[in-house]
């Protein structure tokens, strides 16, 4: 094992040699401090207090350790790190000791994430938490619907999800099995994989009334992260479910368009094809991303931040691809900011040459054949 600082935070673990993986005698994965930074700039950037944060999954514990250090203070009533591994309780107390931290509000527990989660009665309140992180290996499914269940109101749950395979439609029936929707292989898999996951968790909580309303949600490296703020109400839950809708996208010209219904014709009388059902709403609180922005103290977040910043003020499903387009129909891609300019558009994270905009496919062929400038 080795002595890994990230940030404040000192923490003896095992590096992977390649990709991390579950063989690792204490888990760490390096690539997965951006993740964890933009966790601690959410959580400093909202305005709940007193928190009770549970962490299921807690691998090394340098998420649950860094909090401990980075959270403002008033932030924190009481940590929760569980991970099923049989070395965690004792490398957790020495991770512990090694940052000079004491186990005054910090409860670990050695059981299933699903289990954990279940038998938590916070002793003052009532067993529901303020702040849930699943951060699986893979897929999150097996512990959705008891971190959902366990949410308080006005509470915050993140989700991480590896499997972009699954969620961006390498094996259609597995997407299907796992996440009840068809995606599409194509420019746009990596919004319509997060919008899939983000339906699929929602469903999990509209049937007990909870709306599982994101706040953040992104794709970055090779993974998936939503955060959703748990509201109550039967009508919160029908407005949600009216975004459970479609993406149909046109092969043959690359227009797309929201819809109810999984068929129809383009304008160039092509047929559609479809990804979904998904989620069509915000991925964005707008406001919190423009807090977070200002908030952030990670310099090497700070341009990811700033394109979410800007992704959050045109919230829109589906984006244009300058690349795709220019090869598809033979043309010289202009200058994206240019590009930009003239479509009213944003950047979007989700790909270098994408853009957000409410113009048509139509309007945008237009302004890259337009000579003059
Ligand atoms: C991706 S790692 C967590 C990383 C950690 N959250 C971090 O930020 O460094 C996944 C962890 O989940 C644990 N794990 C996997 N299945 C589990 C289960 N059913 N219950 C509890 N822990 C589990 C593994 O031992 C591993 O440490
Ligand atoms: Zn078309």
């Amino acid at each position: 094992m080795k002595l890994i600082t990230e940030q404040t935070t000192k923490i003896k673990a095992t590096l992977p040699k390649r990709d991390a993986n579950k063989k690792q005698e204490v888990f760490y994965n390096p690539m997965m401090k951006s993740n964890r930074n933009i966790s601690i700039v959410l959580l400093n950037s909202i305005s709940n207090k007193g928190m009770g944060l549970a962490l299921p999954l807690a691998g090394s514990g340098i998420r649950g350790l860094r909090f401990l250090k980075e959270l403002k203070k008033g932030k924190l009533d009481c940590l929760y790190l569980n991970d099923k591994k049989e070395n965690f309780v004792e490398n957790i107390e020495e991770n512990l000791e090694l940052n000079g931290l004491f186990k005054k509000n910090i409860k670990i527990s050695n059981e299933d994430a699903e289990l954990f989660l279940l038998n938590q009665h916070c002793d003052e309140s009532c067993g529901y938490m303020d702040y849930i992180d699943i951060d699986p290996f893979g897929t999150p499914n097996p512990f959705i619907s008891v971190a959902v269940n366990k949410i308080k109101r006005n509470g915050i749950l993140a989700i991480t999800a590896t499997d972009t395979a699954a969620l961006t439609g390498t094996y259609p029936k597995v997407t299907k099995r796992k996440y009840w929707a068809r995606s599409l292989r194509n420019y746009m898999m990596h919004e319509i994989g997060l919008r899939i996951l983000i339906r699929k968790v929602q469903l999990q909580g509209i049937q007990f009334d909870k709306a599982m309303v994101p706040i953040l949600a992104y794709h970055k490296d090779h993974y998936f992260r939503i955060y959703f703020r748990s509201e109550k109400g039967k009508v919160k839950c029908d407005e949600l479910i009216k975004h459970h809708q479609y993406l149909l996208f046109c092969p043959q010209c690359l227009n797309h368009r929201v819809s109810n219904y999984n068929l129809g014709k383009c304008d160039c009388k092509f047929n559609f094809d479809y990804a979904g059902p998904l989620w069509t709403g915000k991925l964005f609180d707008s406001k919190l991303v423009s807090k977070m922005v200002k908030n952030n103290k990670f310099p090497e977040e700070e341009k990811f931040l700033n394109t979410l910043k800007a992704e959050a003020k045109k919230d829109l499903v589906g984006f244009y691809d300058l690349h795709v387009i220019g090869k598809k129909y033979k043309l010289e891609p202009k200058k994206m900011d240019l590009m930009l300019k003239k479509l009213k558009g944003t950047r979007t994270h989700f790909s270098l040459y994408g853009i957000k905009t409410e113009k048509s496919i139509k309007e945008i062929l237009k302004i890259i054949k337009n000579k003059k400038k």
